[in-house]
């Protein structure tokens, strides 16, 4: 469904008229000359550099400037730009920008505007201010002035080496280096990559705030390094770098899992500049001074042990006493290893959570329940002896859980934790006491769990709530979606959501976050990314992981269903359709909601290449391999219903439109014929082998059979009738008003029960309590989403996480469908907004932060009114679609108080002239941006 916007969309005082072509959006800008320069106070805002606010370490040479418009008035859109650069702070105050000044440029964009200025140098400061001119040809203020600076363009940059020590046994080395400051100190900056994990500390001062850094990657193809400033924490005369390094996913215990080498390791660059013009480089080397650690061992999975006796107190001090240490040996790294600065938000803690109960269902070992699954790890306070060993293991749920959500009798038992979700990791953190005086506080460093519940055991004395808390970490992407409504389930399930996406977000979209897994799985991530991409700024997380996927490229132009790839299945294995898809899906995923067309250009090739690895197999247009609709109720994980052809060559289908839609945008034309051609012969063969005319339903008539073709957009228009009257069937009478799909069928029936005007369908299933639903997971207590739709009712704990996150596509049905938020053109620059208003429901509520700025929704229905409030930002235009909700006419139509509709006609003599339309079951209104306030009045 596109909605084309090729009217007058804006009247406003002065005649401005903008015409929008529908697919470039070539605006052309009549005006007076009238200005109104103070009335519009039109303010540039939110400037960003890669997706990133300030970033360190840019290291592409046309690195993309984006920037949000904001302003009191309606109808605003951009008619130029002028973006200026400049190689400091100074000049460019001084209105001198040395480095590039687009000068005016006429254009409505203002998302990944390209830099094309001069050729950016390594280790730079470069500072940028940009300033617009509006549709009424006014010229705003100029925006804050922003900056990034540039990471190390080649490898010869780099003159320090990969660094190791010669002990493979430590788990986890202390790494340090003295080094003396003499002159004045102008900047400094460092580079550093530690694998698995690192820490950085600069004269006893720990630099930064990412936990578990960098991101992981495929380390033998790739690593990510992390730019600091550090001038503040250098001094003058002798200062001591100190690193401690993890092994992260570098070295896990089990070698079957991913295991990259023997020790971790560092590569650390400290480029300083004095204010003499000279400079120096602090770099990693074999003179480098190497210790064990207090950590005894770390595992991701495993967690890690803590002896504070081997505390080494001053070790990121100068002077130290580093004679016993070892020196760093030169490590050999992996030819092909590419250092790529680490471009999106590191991880984080986001916040202490505290405990809301403790009890103690055996003598001495207590049980800390958190109220809420999470993804983290705990921390310890205690006072106690030298040598005592606290030990702390973490899990979903406890023994009481485990029976309660099995429906048994929970008396007699001793309820503590049940860790058989996490299967072989331990998730297992110890500490063991120096005993100095004082309480100590232990925050495990380099290994993470997910649970709600700590058992805690060899505390010494009686432990209270105060004894641990915890620290809910993952990537540090902003929240950029709200969304509330009148319907307490619905929210709760929203919230369930959002704790399930941010656990799972851990440099990689993870499948779950406590389990001997936490990879990314292909599939979990793409059936959630729109609802990522709703709830928070996903784009250069995204951008990072999609380039993982190209890195695990198979020569055959296959890529495995995880990303980055696993040990197991490397080199031998081939990845399975519906996962495959998330890399195309992904892809236009960024290029939809963020206005990317890089993302489009830098993949092309190795889409193309994928394509033709789907060709080779595939019989007469036809994929039969694939899991299929994983995790349907009651099944163990491939589909049950005979539906994997249907995905699998559903997926195929909607990957070549994908790419005909690809190659358009980027004028490869021949291109985007063949894939005109395949998708075609995909549909027709689509057809012949799955249609069942004499029924008038897909495959053998299951949910997902007809959901999947619908969302596929493989059924012929003369057939969706009666498609979606067997879906509806099959829901309403075969499982009566249940869902009974996987995860791909389940977000087809997300996105096709609305657009088939079934939204009352899809009301019913999600507001479901009993099996399977995610209701159902709510009333069963859960506080994240589950893997399977039953729980442990019907699986035990092998497949059995309860926070992945691959159902979380329901939130689509809160935004898109009940807030009514849908981005229409790349990037939010057309936006529909369409809210249904179905069961219930007396309000909804949402908004989303795009790359345009904020989009609001709001309606609320009382009686024979529907009061719908909408925000749409500067630079952007909407249809607003205000439902009339199963209310009679005639119709009276207001805007802010205003009739702007009335007896069948548009009301001429509003001050606000918008362009009204009464189409079927809505009311339809073409705006600019601003905030409109409607009611709509029937009988
Ligand atoms: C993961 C899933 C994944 C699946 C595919 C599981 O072990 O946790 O989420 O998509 O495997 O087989």
């Amino acid at each position: 469904m596109k909605t084309k916007f090729t009217l007058e969309t804006m009247l406003h005082k002065n005649v401005r008229r903008v015409i929008i072509s529908s697919t470039f959006f070539v605006i052309i800008v009549f005006t007076t000359s009238f200005s109104y320069a103070q009335e519009n106070n039109v303010t540039v805002c939110n400037l960003r550099t890669e997706y990133l606010k300030n970033p360190l370490g840019i290291d592409m040479l046309h690195p993309r400037f984006s920037w949000v418009i904001e302003s009191s008035e309606r109808n605003i859109i951009q008619s130029a730009y002028e973006v200026q650069v400049a190689s400091s702070l100074q000049n460019l105050s001084d209105n001198n920008a040395d480095i590039w000044d687009t000068q005016k440029i006429l254009s409505d964009t203002s998302v990944n505007i390209s830099y094309q200025g001069k050729q950016l140098k390594s280790d730079q400061s470069y500072y940028w201010r940009i300033r617009i001119w509006d549709n009424g040809g006014t010229v705003s203020s100029w925006s804050k002035i922003n900056f990034f600076h540039t990471g190390l363009f080649n490898r010869s940059d780099w003159t320090g080496q990969w660094i190791a020590p010669k002990d493979t046994n430590i788990s986890s080395p202390l790494l340090r280096k003295e080094f003396n400051i003499t002159k004045q100190i102008k900047r400094a900056y460092v580079f550093i990559c530690g694998l698995g994990y690192y820490e950085f500390y600069l004269n006893g001062k720990r630099v930064g705030n990412h936990v578990l850094d960098p991101g992981t990657s495929d380390f033998n193809k790739r690593a990510l390094y992390v730019t600091y400033n550090v001038k503040n924490y250098l001094q003058e005369g002798l200062n001591a770098a100190g690193v401690w390094l993890g092994n992260g996913y570098f070295r896990t215990d089990d070698k079957n899992f991913r295991h990259y080498g023997s020790r971790p390791q560092l590569i650390f660059q400290m480029n300083i500049e004095y204010e003499d013009g000279s400079s120096v480089h602090i770099v990693s080397n074999n003179s480098w001074k190497v210790s064990g650690s207090p950590i005894l061992s770390n595992s991701i999975y495993n967690g890690e042990v803590y002896d504070a006796r081997y505390e080494k107190e001053g070790w990121d001090l100068p002077s130290y006493d580093d004679s016993q240490w070892k020196n760093a040996i030169n490590i050999v790294s992996p030819k092909n290893r590419i250092l790529s600065a680490q471009l999106m938000p590191p991880i984080k803690v986001d916040k202490i959570i505290y405990p809301i109960s403790m009890s103690e269902p055996l003598n001495g070992v207590y049980i800390f329940d958190f109220g809420q699954n999470f993804s983290g790890y705990p921390i310890l306070r205690v006072d106690g002896g030298e040598g005592e060993k606290v030990i702390m293991k973490t899990a979903e749920v406890t023994r009481k859980d485990m029976l309660s959500m099995q429906d048994r009798r929970t008396e007699g038992i001793v309820d503590t934790i049940d860790a058989s979700g996490d299967r072989s990791a331990k998730a297992t953190d110890i500490y063991i006491l120096s005993g100095k005086p004082g309480t100590e506080v232990y925050t495990p460093k380099f290994t993470q769990q997910g649970f709600r519940y700590v058992q805690l055991e060899g505390f010494p004395g009686q432990p209270d709530l105060t004894s641990l808390s915890a620290a809910f970490v993952h990537s540090s992407v902003q929240e950029t979606g709200e969304f509330d409504c009148s319907n307490s389930l619905f929210n709760k399930i929203h919230k369930n959501v959002l704790w399930g996406q941010r656990s799972n977000l851990m440099s990689m979209p993870t499948d779950c976050d406590q389990r001997d897994e936490r990879m990314g799985w292909m599939a979990d991530a793409d059936l959630s990314a729109e609802e990522a991409i709703y709830n928070f700024d996903m784009a250069a997380f995204y951008t990072n992981w999609l380039r993982d996927i190209q890195d695990e490229q198979h020569a055959d132009g296959s890529v495995p269903d995880i990303a980055p790839d696993h040990k197991w299945l490397k080199g031998t294995y081939r990845g399975t359709p519906a996962w495959q898809a998330a890399y195309p899906l992904v892809v236009w995923y960024v290029h939809k909601y963020y206005g990317d067309n890089r993302i489009l250009s830098e993949h092309y090739k190795s889409l193309k290449k994928w394509m033709g690895y789907m060709k080779s197999i595939s019989k007469d247009y036809i994929i039969t391999s694939g899991r299929g609709d994983w995790v349907q109720p009651e099944r163990g994980g491939y589909a049950g219903d005979g539906s994997v052809p249907i995905t699998s060559t559903g997926y195929y289908y909607t990957s070549a439109e994908i790419m005909k839609k690809t190659a358009d945008i980027l004028g490869k034309k021949e291109d985007e014929m063949y894939f005109s051609v395949l998708a075609d012969s995909i549909k027709k063969s689509f057809n012949k082998h799955f249609w069942n005319a004499s029924n008038g339903y897909y495959g053998n008539d299951s949910q997902t059979s007809n959901a999947f073709s619908l969302y596929a957009g493989v059924v012929p228009k003369e057939h969706q009738e009666k498609v979606v009257k067997s879906l509806v069937r099959n829901i309403l009478l075969k499982h009566n008003g249940h869902l009974w799909t996987g995860i791909l069928g389940t977000k087809a029936l997300i996105e096709v029960l609305s657009k088939c005007n079934r939204i009352d369908v899809l009301n019913k299933i999600v507001d479901q309590t009993t099996y399977p639903g995610w209701g159902y997971m709510v009333s069963k207590g859960a506080t994240t989403l589950w893997e399977r739709w039953g729980g442990y009712k019907y699986f035990d704990a092998g497949m059995n996480s309860l926070n992945h996150i691959m159902f979380g596509s329901v939130d689509e049905f809160f935004y898109k469908d009940l807030a009514g938020i849908r981005a229409e053109e790349p990037g939010f620059k057309n936006i529909l907004i369409k809210p249904f208003i179905t069961g219930d429901l007396t309000f909804a509520k949402g908004t989303v932060n795009t790359v345009m700025g904020l989009v609001s929704s709001e309606w609320h229905k009382a009686g024979n009114e529907i009061k719908l409030d909408v925000s749409i930002p500067v630079n952007s235009n909407a249809i607003v679609e205000i439902p009339k909700s199963g209310l009679k006419g005639p119709f009276v139509l207001k805007e802010s108080g205003k009739i702007i509709w009335e007896d069948s006609t548009l009301q001429d003599q509003v001050e606000e002239k918008l362009s009204v339309k009464e189409s079927g079951s809505y009311f339809q209104v073409t705006v600019g941006s601003g905030n409109y306030s409607f009611e709509l009045i029937g009988q």
